[in-house]
């Protein structure tokens, strides 16, 4: 991903983000057992390797998703164009919009009469695709928001009463745990109106190996992933982690389809976060890093249905290993 430094008024200042990283983290390492947020992955050094980890040949959602939207764009558009009436389109976590592009794309070539909100948690992110999609997709109406979804989205509703398109894809539903996950989408219900609709991206569950090796694969990317949210908090926090004292541990469940990473301390340390906070990891001991979910199709329609959704469409890759369904407001 590049970097190219833009700032937009919506910025929140750089130092509060800086106390929420930081109480965020001590909290994390206090508790018991230990946990980081992998909200905090995606700083400068992050979003290059997801984008890695993205291109590499054992992680599948990403080329699964893009086969739904490069083959089945005309269908998903159709879809989210309902009745043809203006809307705004928002994509929350909007990454380097890749796999909205082609939905971008074929909606300007059919005239439809729409504004691009992409949010994203990195400032990095949102600042590129202000910048350069307008040069791609010219006649684009874009405005990139940075922060959290939720205060992003109660700004996007300020900004116009059209109706509200919601992309929510790359099953980043899934790093959620499931209770949360129902949680989200109530919270996503509240701030939409009945006729709202939402794509989302799940990836579902399937052969255990083909899932584990998307979270263990053999060049290490995900491993440096994880690792680099310890560098982060060195770099940004004042830490001094040993990163070569830390391993990476992915575990997948098919009997609950949760995916879940982990460090673990190779030796007994002691790790200094800003000079003053002092934390001690025994040899073995992991910090909890994320869940990536998998789901069966009817776990998705129940996670619709309690969420005051209906679900009225599923678009899915050949090999039925992700799909992206269209829920509308009820
Ligand atoms: C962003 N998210 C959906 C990815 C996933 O698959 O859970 C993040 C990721 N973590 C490790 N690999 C990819």
């Amino acid at each position: 991903m590049a970097t190219i430094l833009v700032q937009t008024e919506l910025n929140e200042p750089a130092c509060l983000k800086t106390d929420q990283f930081y109480n965020d983290v001590i909290a994390g390492l206090r508790a018991e057992p230990k946990r980081l947020n992998s909200k905090y992955f995606y700083d400068a050094n992050g979003d290059k390797l997801f984008q890695e980890l993205m291109a590499c040949s054992e992680y599948y959602p990403t080329k699964c998703e893009l086969e739904i939207f490069s083959e089945k764009t005309a269908e998903v558009c159709k879809a989210i164009m309902a009745d043809g009436d203006d809307f705004d389109l928002i994509e929350l976590g909007a990454g380097d919009a890749m796999k909205s592009t082609y939905l971008l794309k074929y909606l300007l070539e059919q005239k439809a009469d729409f504004t691009y909100l992409p949010i994203d948690i990195s400032d990095n992110v949102i600042s590129y695709l202000n910048v350069t999609l307008p040069v791609t997709l010219p006649g684009l109406n874009i405005k990139g928001l940075n922060g959290d979804y939720f205060d992003m989205l109660k700004q996007a509703a300020s900004l116009s009463g059209k109706r509200k398109v919601v992309l929510f894809l790359g099953s980043n539903i899934g790093n959620m745990p499931m209770d949360k996950a129902v949680d989200f989408c109530g919270e996503l219900r509240s701030n939409l109106s009945q006729g709202d609709m939402v794509l989302i991206g799940m990836d579902l569950k399937k052969n255990p190996k083909t899932v584990l090796a998307a979270y263990n694969d053999k060049g290490g990317i995900t491993k440096r992933f994880n690792l680099n949210l310890l560098e982060r908090i060195n770099r940004e926090l004042n830490a001094d982690f040993n990163i070569a004292k830390f391993d990476h541990y992915p575990t997948y469940d098919p009997e609950t389809g949760a995916c879940k990473s982990y460090l673990i301390s190779v030796e007994d340390q002691e790790v200094s976060i800003n000079g003053k906070e002092k934390v001690l990891f025994l040899k073995d001991e992991y910090i909890y890093m994320e869940i990536s979910q998998k789901f069966s199709v009817l776990q998705t329609e129940e996670m619709a249905t309690n969420s005051g959704f209906k679900p009225i469409d599923n678009f899915f890759d050949t090999k039925k290993w992700f799909v992206d369904s269209v829920w509308i407001a009820e």
